[in-house]
């Protein structure tokens, strides 16, 4: 059995704002059931984190963590869920504020959290062999762990969960908080700033990202957001792993949030929509398609695309439901949009998980245009709810979702490349006509039945990537 430490800033069920939390909180699970690997799991003990959690925490131990020239008191705690060990580390300086992100001082909070995970090593009561670091939260933690060693021969995994968000930080914040000489400053700096992220791919023995067209896509300027020349000096330790996601959790045979349970009974999904319908307050009606968006509301997303097309697009007989929150831009358009268009478009600006899952049992297409995303989950939950999802062909949503080709009746979805309002249109048609379409609708519906997105083949290719790294037979 080999011994995998996950650093990382968010994990379900305790924490969550995006996608990050669902690997953290999933893929652990998966290593442990398919490849018998002991994954722990180490995070900061946010304020925000529920008191249903934090009173089930084990207090274990408080240390010293030593940042240029002060030592902050950290402690550790330990929580076990679904035979999953959790570790928490505290500090109420850095960690009980409100939220968990959007601080002036973040780089100086997850700096912080980095070097306490170093420094607990001789309190946990398991030895890593590799320590597993995720997003630029987890970036200077990798760092330091290549750096000094904390275990004899632990070796380090960095994984890219979003290039776009980096950890940038004044460069002297180096010597101000990193104890280490001057010599390593290179290893961390980039275009004149600290940066956290270039600093767990520069030290990692091996760097992962989520799905394989984004380790290919993040080596082109377009993509980079500017660390191309870092990437491409790895790209032998490179790979991509496309994520999974838990199939127990997100299976409408047993979702206590939709109105009718259902496999692949078309009958029993009309039925999810016509509750949606009543709900949102759309006209009721089994046989009009309905097109679902749930989203943050921000610019990666394609709505841009969105904004260009959609009038046009409401011109046909379809219902459209949106789901999310985010920048004012986007849900100041769609409050003005749903006002336009009562009869056929509802706009929820919230985060709203029940809801969610009843516009997945719901709906006949799931739209998601990405700019760029590196894997994408809700593609994959639309697939095991069998709403067929409408994509740009990035990222992981290449790799998952493969267009629909009426010769040859392979593909799962429709998608279109270029990042272009009028090529989503034309798409969006396409799926109106494939809909209206019997057989082509049936065939279609079978290939999503078939697609399958759990952990099993994933957690199979990370045990590859540990035994690269440690080259020993787990
Ligand atoms: C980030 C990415 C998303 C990915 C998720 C989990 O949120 O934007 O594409 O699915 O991380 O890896």
């Amino acid at each position: 059995m080999k011994n995998v430490l996950f650093v990382a800033s968010e994990c379900s069920p305790f924490i969550k704002t995006g996608g990050l939390a669902d690997v953290i909180g999933s893929l652990p699970q998966a290593l442990k059931k398919y490849e018998r690997v002991d994954v722990r799991v180490i995070l900061p003990l946010y304020d925000e984190i529920p008191s249903e959690w934090r009173d089930k925490m084990k207090y274990e131990t408080s240390f010293r963590v030593p940042l240029g020239w002060r030592n902050q008191e950290a402690s550790l705690y330990s929580l076990e869920h679904n035979s999953i060990k959790y570790y928490f580390i505290s500090n109420d300086y850095y960690f009980t504020r409100k939220g968990i992100y959007g601080y002036y001082d973040d780089g100086e909070r997850f700096i912080f959290f980095s070097r306490a995970v170093i420094e607990v090593f001789p309190h946990l009561d398991f030895t890593p062999d590799v320590l597993h670091g995720h997003d630029w939260q987890a970036g200077i933690a990798v760092a330091l762990a290549k750096i000094i060693q904390p275990v004899e021969n632990l070796k380090t995994i960095f994984t890219i969960h979003n290039i776009k968000y980096q950890g940038l930080m004044p460069h002297d914040m180096f010597e101000e908080f990193f104890n280490l000489p001057s010599s390593h400053f290179g290893g961390f700096e980039w275009n004149g700033m600290l940066n956290c992220m270039k600093s767990g791919i520069f030290h990692a023995d091996k760097v992962t990202t989520v799905s394989p067209s984004y380790a290919e896509e993040i080596k082109n300027p377009f993509f980079s957001e500017g660390l191309h020349p870092i990437l491409l000096e790895k790209s032998e330790d490179l790979v991509g792993v496309i994520n999974g996601i838990d199939t127990d959790e997100y299976n409408p045979m047993k979702d206590s949030h939709i109105e009718v349970n259902y496999r692949h009974s078309r009958v029993k999904k009309k039925e999810n929509k016509v509750a949606l319908q009543e709900r949102l307050g759309l006209p009721i009606s089994e046989e009009k398609p309905l097109y679902v968006m749930i989203s943050r509301l921000v610019e990666q997303k394609g709505f841009h695309l969105i904004q260009c097309i959609l009038e046009e697009f409401l011109q046909e007989d379809v219902q459209i439901a949106i789901l999310g929150t985010g920048d004012e831009e986007f849900e100041g358009y769609f409050s003005h949009i749903s006002e336009n268009h009562p009869e056929k478009l509802k706009a929820y600006l919230a985060f709203d998980e029940g809801l969610a899952r009843q516009m997945y049992a719901a709906a006949d297409f799931f739209i998601m245009p990405s700019k760029f995303e590196p894997c994408g989950l809700s593609q994959l939950i639309a697939l095991q709810y069998k709403a067929v999802p409408i994509v740009r062909e990035t990222g992981g949503l290449k790799d998952t979702v493969t267009p629909f080709n009426e010769l040859t009746g392979e593909g799962n979805g429709f998608s279109f490349s270029n990042y272009n309002a009028h090529d989503l249109l034309t798409v969006l048609h396409y799926s109106l006509r494939v809909y209206h379409d019997d057989t082509k609708w049936g065939k279609l519906l079978k290939n999503v039945n078939k697609s399958q997105f759990s952990w099993k083949q994933s957690a199979r290719e990370y045990v590859n990537v540990y035994e690269c790294t440690t080259k020993v037979t787990i």
